[in-house]
């Protein structure tokens, strides 16, 4: 029997974010040689590969798309198409996805899917309880700070640390009677105390393989001040991290197994966010994508072929003869932001100093769009992220920030201690 022996394979990325710009900037990187295609993309995608506008939301499209292009491999950035089943639809025609089904992708999809998976896995986190009304929810907290989540998709706004029972009240009223986020319930959490780390694994519906820890900036003001954005920065590697490989076995593994016995296997990329508790780390949540910005400090320490590390996360069992080489030094990446950003953003502000970079420094796009004169302009909250790799912690923050200082557009923020952990604490 023939096999057809694709001599450039062909990879869709989906998505239109800075973690879409570092995906594709690995894959460039595979010594397959690629050729890429991304939908929507970015300016910057568009650098490396052929952007098609097909909107992240219209899984017949994409599935369309990948039949027609023949790709080999579609690449699913965000959550919203992977819980919305383009994995399965792409399963039902034949062609290979990175990313888990409608089923599997539950786990983020739902907060109370996820604790009810990890408490059946025994994957130690926070104790919770499930309410549908305000009272309820009241009679649920024991102590404060408490921890409100919607039990849905609600980029990365659902989540409320209520520090009295005024705060929780009010916030349970917006996401159970105003239905802020829509319909859902809401799951009342026990506060953690510590450190967060993001640990991602690999994994291929029976094995899960750890990529390398990063930790992540959610407030948007140094010092850990003001509301929590989508990441305004993120570094790795991180000082005092539990072993990757041990964290994998307790956290990661028990889920992929748990999901395997249940006839939903887990394949593509789980995300652990962890908080490093004195009694040990707890999830705090779990994602079914690569995290953003993680992904853009994670990839490029990452030495081997990433299209063969996604590509075998589609076959159970592919991860077996996979390696994961990372290198040692320590990089960091720092969110650009548009005036106004996490409450709105800003558009149409030009944007300049992008073309004299160091080779050094990897610039990824995130909010950004293209006029017709070819000038690239604001369009989004994040706006672009710059990372750099250094010796140590010191050198790769002395590196982005230097790189930053020329990038400039109206309304420009960032925080300028990301990874300032990381020099007081060395590895
Ligand atoms: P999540 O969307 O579940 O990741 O929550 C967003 C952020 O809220 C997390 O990154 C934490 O900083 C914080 N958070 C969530 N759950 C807890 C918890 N149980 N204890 C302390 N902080 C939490
Ligand atoms: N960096 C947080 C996330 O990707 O959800």
């Amino acid at each position: 029997r023939l096999h057809r022996v694709p001599l450039v394979p062909k990879v869709l990325i989906v998505g239109s974010g800075g973690r879409e710009h570092a995906l594709a900037q690995a894959l460039k990187r595979s010594p397959q040689q690629p050729e890429l295609i991304a939908a929507p993309g970015n300016p910057g995608i568009a650098q490396i590969a052929r952007c098609v506008p097909v909107p992240i939301t219209d899984v017949d499209a994409l599935t369309d798309l990948a039949v027609s292009e023949a790709v080999d491999l579609v690449v699913i950035g965000p959550e919203a198409p992977l819980v919305a089943g383009l994995a399965d639809r792409l399963a039902e025609v034949k062609i290979a996805a990175f990313g888990p089904s409608g089923a599997a992708a539950q786990l983020e999809g739902s907060k109370a899917f996820a604790k009810e998976v990890m408490a059946a896995a025994g994957v130690p986190t926070a104790d919770w309880q499930e309410v549908e009304s305000v009272d309820a929810g009241l009679q649920a907290i024991s102590s404060y700070p408490a921890v409100l989540k919607f039990d849905g998709l609600a980029a990365g706004k659902g989540v409320v640390i209520a520090q009295d029972e005024q705060q929780a009240r009010e916030a349970l009223s917006e996401m159970l009677e105003a239905r802020r986020f829509g319909d859902g319930v809401v799951v009342v959490e026990e506060f953690m105390e510590g450190e967060e780390l993001s640990l991602f694994a690999l994994c291929d519906g029976e094995r899960a393989v750890p990529l390398v820890p990063a930790q992540d900036y959610k407030r948007i003001f140094d010092g850990d001040e003001g509301p929590n954005t989508g990441g305004m920065g993120a570094y790795s590697p991180v000082p005092n991290a539990p072993d990757s490989d041990e964290l994998c076995a307790q956290v990661h593994q028990p889920v992929v197994d748990l999901l395997r016995e249940r006839g939903t296997p887990f394949r593509g990329l789980l995300y652990a966010g962890l908080m490093l508790t004195s009694e040990g780390a707890k999830v705090v949540e779990f994602n079914v994508r690569f995290g953003d910005p993680e992904t853009q400090v994670v990839l490029p320490r990452l030495k081997s072929d990433l299209l063969a590390a996604l590509t075998a996360t589609t076959r159970p069992g592919g991860l077996a003869g996979i390696e994961l080489d990372f290198d040692d030094r320590c990089g960091v990446t720092v969110v650009l932001a548009s005036r106004g950003y996490p409450e709105t953003s800003s558009s149409g502000d030009e944007i300049s100093g992008l073309d004299d970079l160091p080779s050094s420094i990897e610039v990824t796009h995130a909010g950004t769009a293209q006029t017709d004169d070819g000038t690239i302009v604001t369009a989004g909250g994040r706006v672009l992220n710059v990372t750099a790799l250094g010796d140590t912690a010191a050198d790769a923050r002395e590196a982005v920030y230097a790189a930053i200082d020329p990038i400039r557009f109206d309304g420009r923020q960032y925080r300028t201690d990301i990874a300032l952990r990381a020099v007081k604490q060395p590895t």
